[in-house]
């Protein structure tokens, strides 16, 4: 059967490595791979043209996708825009309407690239974490929110953060799920020694490995301490469980472990069978957007993702990784990486090792 890839390549920097994982996803597709490509407006662009980060139709068109493939969206031209109609806001109701509440965000680091990081070489080679990031609640979320001015004039700024015991179980499920194909560990952070949705997370997950996954090694640890872990000794993590708030910056931190932001593909997953989101975790870097520069191996490697846990093609999951990991042994480097190539050069190196 035919699967279907939507890609929504979005603002900044999202079109310019979009193109680099479409080239791969053509250069599959010419090898044998039954997939059609689609492509829709969504962030910054659709609000131009519009009026809307994400449109009823483009949501439509998502949910009846195998997979989806995200660029970036977001910058300073929208800054302006109320805040329930920024691109931001799109990216948060597209992950919501899709239910995709688990968030994967492995954290590898390239045995090229060991020297690239702002460790040393010693803490990072062989580094492996997969983080699963709630993706779907907490204080992203949470109701009430708003900017509301009080009697005094003063203004208040709102959000809650709020989970309930399915929410955390859902995901805690699938972070000990992948952990049984790995090594077995799961480290749970949160904030539980002074927030009641940080403890009755720590009580949610460690009552579910009882119940359910005893053969899991399971710690808690709390987040600012792992802030401080990840870069004292980022090899100690095997699979690190968070919620919404937690995971998206641990996650930009654990980004700099492997040589650079622009390495770091997601998968943003829900229930089985249903579509998935496939994004780098990166932004639409405005600094750097429209000189074809960007880095596109986190987009490229959110495809591979895409391959492995949408669209039924583990083995060119895998085959797309190693082309990565080939160029990048040929000395391939994008800026960020300390080299010369531009984003389109990149995305030859990696074709290259697709023949
Ligand atoms: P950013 O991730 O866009 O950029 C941070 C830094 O990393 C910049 O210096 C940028 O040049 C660099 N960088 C990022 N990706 C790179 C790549 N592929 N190659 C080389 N360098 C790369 O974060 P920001 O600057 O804080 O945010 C910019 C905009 O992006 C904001 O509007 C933000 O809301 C949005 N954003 C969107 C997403 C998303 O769409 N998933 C994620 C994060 C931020
Ligand atoms: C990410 C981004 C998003 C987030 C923003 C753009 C909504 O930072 O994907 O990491 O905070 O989840
Ligand atoms: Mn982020």
């Amino acid at each position: 059967m035919t699967k279907t890839l939507l890609m929504l390549p979005g603002d900044g920097i999202g079109p310019e490595v979009t193109a680099q994982a479409r080239r791969v996803a053509e250069r599959l597709i010419e090898q044998g791979l039954a997939l059609d490509i689609g492509e829709a407006r969504f962030g910054g662009v659709a609000i131009d043209a519009d009026g809307m980060p994400l449109t009823a139709d483009t949501l439509t068109l998502a949910k009846a996708s195998d997979a989806v493939l995200m660029g970036a969206v977001g910058g300073p031209q929208w800054a302006d825009q109320p805040y329930g109609n920024r691109p931001e806001a799109g990216l948060l109701a597209l992950r919501s309407g899709m239910n995709v509440y688990a968030n994967l965000r492995p954290a590898l680091c390239f045995a090229a690239l060991a020297d690239a990081s702002s460790l040393k070489r010693a803490l990072v080679e062989g580094l492996d974490i997969l983080f699963v990031r709630e993706l779907t609640g907490g204080v992203y979320f949470g109701e009430p929110r708003g900017i509301e001015t009080l009697p005094d004039g003063q203004r208040r700024g709102v959000n809650t953060h709020v989970y309930t015991t399915s929410e955390i179980q859902r995901v805690a499920r699938t972070a000990f799920a992948l952990a049984r194909g790995r090594k077995g560990e799961v480290v749970s952070a949160e904030k539980s020694n002074v927030m009641e949705a940080g403890l009755l997370w720590r009580e949610e997950v460690q009552a579910l490995r009882d119940a359910e996954y005893p053969d899991i090694r399971l710690t808690h640890m709390l987040a600012d301490n792992m802030a401080m872990q990840l870069v004292k000794n980022p090899k100690q993590f095997d699979v690190i469980l968070t919620d919404n708030l937690f995971g998206d910056m641990l996650s930009d931190e654990a980004g700099m472990l492997t040589g650079s932001l622009g390495m770091l593909p997601s998968a943003a997953i829900g229930d089985a069978g249903m579509p998935g989101l496939y994004e780098p975790i990166h932004g639409s870097a405005p600094d750097i957007a429209g000189r074809g520069v960007a880095n596109p191996s986190a987009s490229i490697l959110s495809l591979a993702m895409a391959l492995r846990y949408s669209l039924g093609a583990p083995e060119l999951a895998a085959k797309v990784e190693a082309a990565v990991e080939a160029a990048l042994d040929g000395g391939a480097r994008t800026a960020d990486l300390g080299g010369t190539m531009t984003t389109a050069a990149m995305g030859d190196a990696v074709l290259a090792h697709l023949a």
